[in-house]
């Protein structure tokens, strides 16, 4: 992105980051990912927010920014790792042993297991206030250069049936829908029983 009319300065960077110095604002950002599910998985926001500053891991991260203040950020994953990567440590500090146990258990419902070679999007949001103004395309757009410096052959991503917004967006980007399953009884555990898979070919 660039500098606009209004002297406006945006900015994607990533991935490869280092952990930034205001990680939990972009966490604030992030944790709309999941808009519609995961309700029970996490106490409180706050919660949410301290597990995914405990395990994430920035290097898998691309973050649009506005004047310097993080706007929009997308989470990458691979085959290597992910950018919500390990997330079990972050969760023990929290909820103990047998919290964290449930949870992952509910979380595996969700796991596809298939890497390349595409490279997998573990999340992508944009400040509620700033969207449909392009940082949703410029942060797909960082992670396909990304795609395309590994090799790979697309970007994909799994989307709850419901979320009729993203899907639009992932449409009108030009991802094709690739797959549609349900999930099992952790549909449950995380309020998500239908989930689509979205391809964008290199
Ligand atoms: C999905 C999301 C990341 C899109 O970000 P964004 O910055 O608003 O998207 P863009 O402005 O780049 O949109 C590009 C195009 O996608 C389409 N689009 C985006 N959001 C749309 C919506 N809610 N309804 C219909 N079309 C939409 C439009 O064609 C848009 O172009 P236009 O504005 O010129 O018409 C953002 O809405 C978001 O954070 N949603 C909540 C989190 C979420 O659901 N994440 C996905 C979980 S899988």
């Amino acid at each position: 992105m660039s500098v606009s009319e209004t002297g406006t300065k945006q900015s994607v960077e990533g991935p490869g980051l280092s952990a930034p110095h205001d990680a939990a604002d972009v966490l604030r950002i992030f944790q709309h990912s999941f808009p519609i599910g995961f309700h029970r998985l996490f106490n409180t926001s706050d919660d949410r927010i301290a597990v995914l500053e405990a395990v994430a891991d920035w290097s898998n991260a691309v973050i649009a920014r506005d004047n310097g203040l993080p706007c929009g950020i997308l989470g990458l994953r691979h085959a290597k790792g992910s950018f919500t990567n390990g997330i079990s440590p972050g969760l023990r500090a929290r909820y103990g042993q047998v919290g964290t146990g449930w949870r992952r258990l509910a979380m595996s419902g969700l796991d596809s297991h298939e890497y390349d070679p595409v490279l997998l999007i573990d999340g992508i949001a944009v400040d509620p206030a700033m969207r449909r103004g392009g940082i949703g395309r410029a942060l797909i757009n960082a992670a396909m250069g990304e795609v395309a410096r590994r090799g790979l052959n697309g970007l994909r991503l799994d989307v709850d049936a419901r979320n009729e917004g993203a899907i639009r967006f992932y449409r009108a980007l030009g991802f094709t829908l690739t797959r549609e399953r349900e999930i099992g009884p952790s549909r449950y555990v995380l309020g998500v029983s239908r989930v689509l898979t979205f391809t964008l070919w290199r």
